[in-house]
């Protein structure tokens, strides 16, 4: 009895040891982690970050990987309170960026990947708005292979302009991506105004 619940107890601990690097409530969930470091800060999945640290788009990369192809990085808040609807939560789409390609820099063990495009949606960075009882957004990271010819499909190019209510798992359909290779997500608590 008693070693049964420890040994649960230690199965428990290794599974957080494999944390997802996804939030609970987001679909598709990753496990693998996407390296993001915003400056020189390395973002473990969920790291809540200040909101003044964040306002510049960070660097990306893997480890352990090689990544040979071309990949699409997407960046969505997905607690976006809806207006007039107390209580229910939509998304805005803070960065839509293609092209992504290995760079050969290494970073603290990463393969950097860099990008020169600024679109579909260019970065900008999180500001929740403050909220009681106070309410952290999560800001979730996922990097896709790009197909050839991708193009915002024609149902999602008005949520892509508006950022607002992006469903990720039908654009990945309508896009024909397979699913994210790589994730990763930070928080911000809302009503942050910290400055630089
Ligand atoms: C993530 O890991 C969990 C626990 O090991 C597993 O059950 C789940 O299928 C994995 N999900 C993906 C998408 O690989
Ligand atoms: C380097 O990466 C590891 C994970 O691979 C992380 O735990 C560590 O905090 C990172 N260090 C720096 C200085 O970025
Ligand atoms: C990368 O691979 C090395 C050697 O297999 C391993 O020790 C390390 O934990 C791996 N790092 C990650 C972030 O998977």
């Amino acid at each position: 009895m008693h070693i049964s619940a420890l040994f649960s107890s230690a199965l428990v601990l290794a599974g957080s040891a494999l944390a997802q690097s996804t939030p609970p409530a987001f679909l598709p969930a990753v496990n693998s982690t996407l390296d993001v470091y915003y400056g020189t800060t390395y973002v473990t999945p969920g790291l809540m970050l200040r909101k003044s640290a964040t306002q510049r788009a960070p660097t990306i990369g893997v480890t352990n990987a090689t990544l040979p192809g071309t990949y699409l990085l997407a960046m969505i808040d997905i607690d976006v309170q809806q207006q007039g609807q107390p209580g229910k939560r939509t998304t805005v789409l803070h960065a839509l960026l293609q092209d992504y390609k290995s760079s050969g820099q290494v970073q603290n063990g990463s393969t950097i990947l860099t990008t020169r495009a600024t679109g579909p949606s260019s970065y900008f960075g999180p500001a929740p708005p403050a909220e009681t009882p106070p309410h952290p957004h999560n800001y979730v990271f996922v990097l896709h292979e790009q197909p050839a010819n991708f193009a915002v499909p024609a149902a999602h190019r008005q949520a892509v302009q508006s950022r607002f209510g992006i469903d990720w798992v039908r654009f990945m359909a309508d896009a024909g991506l397979s699913a994210p290779l790589f994730a990763n997500y930070i928080q911000v608590q809302s009503g942050d105004n910290t400055v630089r």
